[in-house]
């Protein structure tokens, strides 16, 4: 069956590339029109990543790039174009999407909402009936910060942390939609926060935790745009080591689910090669441990020159630097999430091979570092400092 693949050229549509790439002989990818040129970028994933160059050298005939544009009627294609696509389909996985966690609801309605409907469409107009494998995000439990959030759940009870959360929701309750009016099987794989070791590299898609190390970078640099060096001592209060002390609202006990971007895709394949129910079926793809959120702040302070602490309500006297960062609620918000995941259906139905190894702070390090700076830090004395580790 033949298999289109949307946000090919993302942090995890890469990774989904790849493994499909096992088991399909091609693949048709339903390119960003305008964006620079999905193969090149498709390629040169392949060879940073260490792929054999027998292998990166058959991707021209392995892969038909498609140049469409998710928030555009019919993706943007001609009619008979689309209609021609959407006959040679056996199955859609839907990856592309927009997640920034600062845009506004619009803006994130247009690509992840509407992009859906469009997806839909597509799927709807396919004479082979294609099934539809949507991305969508653990995130969709919104504003719950504590307790268990279940496989089968889709509510707005709680809130949104931000847009971000909402949209995937929203697109969520599309796929139900149209599944009950269709009769149609569908896959809903809803990954927690995806991590990888692969270093930073300008022609690789953003690692997801670098958001918060820019904004605070920007921060920083915007709460002192006078001095010499934005990395020096800033004008903020100082923290014990000198650096500019932030207070941030967040729980001791805070922690986040971080799973291996590789792990997600083998996961994510595996499951839509299970016999479905006919109808939607949800899967939380998550790890089963989580990572304390000191242990994210302790490497954030790493990676910027910034002390953080964590404390229980807004400061009444915030710095400059502080008074920026509360101009990021919907991303801040996460330092105070104590909730679980349940992943029961996915460890019931794959057993072990559903199990990562522990995210640990050199995997997290390594995936997050300048080049400069691939070696874990060190303290004055030049011994590495010591961070919290995961329980
Ligand atoms: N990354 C995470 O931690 C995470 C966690 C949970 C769920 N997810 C979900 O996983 C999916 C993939 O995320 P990702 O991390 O791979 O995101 P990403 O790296 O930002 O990639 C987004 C992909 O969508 C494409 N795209 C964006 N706007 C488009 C449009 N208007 N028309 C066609 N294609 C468009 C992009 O193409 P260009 O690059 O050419 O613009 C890119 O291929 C998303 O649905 C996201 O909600 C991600």
């Amino acid at each position: 069956m033949h298999v289109a693949l949307t946000g090919a050229t993302g942090f995890l549509g890469l990774r989904l590339l790849r493994r499909l790439l096992d088991t399909h002989r091609s693949v048709t990818v339903l390119a960003h029109a305008g964006s620079e040129n999905a193969l090149h970028r498709i390629a040169r994933f392949f060879e940073l990543t260490g792929s054999p160059q027998a292998f990166t050298a058959t991707l021209p005939r392995r892969l038909r790039v498609v140049e469409t544009d998710l928030t555009l009627p019919r993706l943007g294609l001609p009619g008979r174009a689309f209609q021609t696509l959407a006959d040679s389909l056996g199955t859609i996985w839907h990856s592309a999407g927009s997640i920034n966690l600062e845009g506004d609801l619009p803006e994130l309605r247009r690509t992840n909402v509407e992009g859906t409907r469009h997806v839909l469409e597509l799927a709807t107009a396919g004479r082979r009936r294609p099934v539809v494998h949507h991305v969508s995000t653990a995130f969709v439990a919104g504003g719950r910060r504590t307790g268990v959030a279940y496989e089968d759940e889709l509510d707005d009870t709680d809130g949104f942390e931000n847009a971000y959360e909402r949209s995937k929701y929203e697109a969520e309750l599309l796929v139900h939609a149209w599944s009950r009016e269709h009769r149609r099987p569908a896959l809903v794989l809803r990954p927690s926060i995806l991590v990888t070791d692969v270093p930073p590299h300008h022609g690789l898609p953003s690692h997801p935790l670098l958001v918060i190390e820019r904004i605070l970078r920007d921060a920083r640099r915007a709460a002192d745009p006078h001095g010499p060096d934005p990395l020096g001592p800033g004008p903020d209060v100082p923290g014990p080591d000198g650096r500019p002390r932030v207070r941030t609202v967040g729980h001791p006990h805070a922690r986040l689910n971080l799973l291996p971007v590789e792990h997600a895709a083998e996961v994510m394949v595996a499951l839509a090669g299970l016999t479905a129910s006919g109808g939607v079926d949800t899967y939380h793809v998550v790890h089963d441990r989580d990572v304390p959120v000191p242990t994210v702040v302790a490497l954030l302070e790493r990676l910027v020159p910034v002390s953080i602490d964590l404390v229980t309500a807004k400061p009444d006297d915030p710095s400059a630097l502080e008074a920026l960062l509360d101009f990021y609620p919907g991303v801040t918000a996460y330092l105070a999430h104590r909730r679980r995941f349940d992943d029961t259906r996915v460890r019931t139905r794959l057993g072990p091979s559903a199990a990562c190894a522990p995210v640990s702070l050199d995997y997290l390090w390594s995936g997050l570092a300048p080049p400069a700076d691939r070696t874990l830090a060190r303290s004055p004395d030049g011994s590495p400092t010591a961070l919290p580790t995961a329980p």
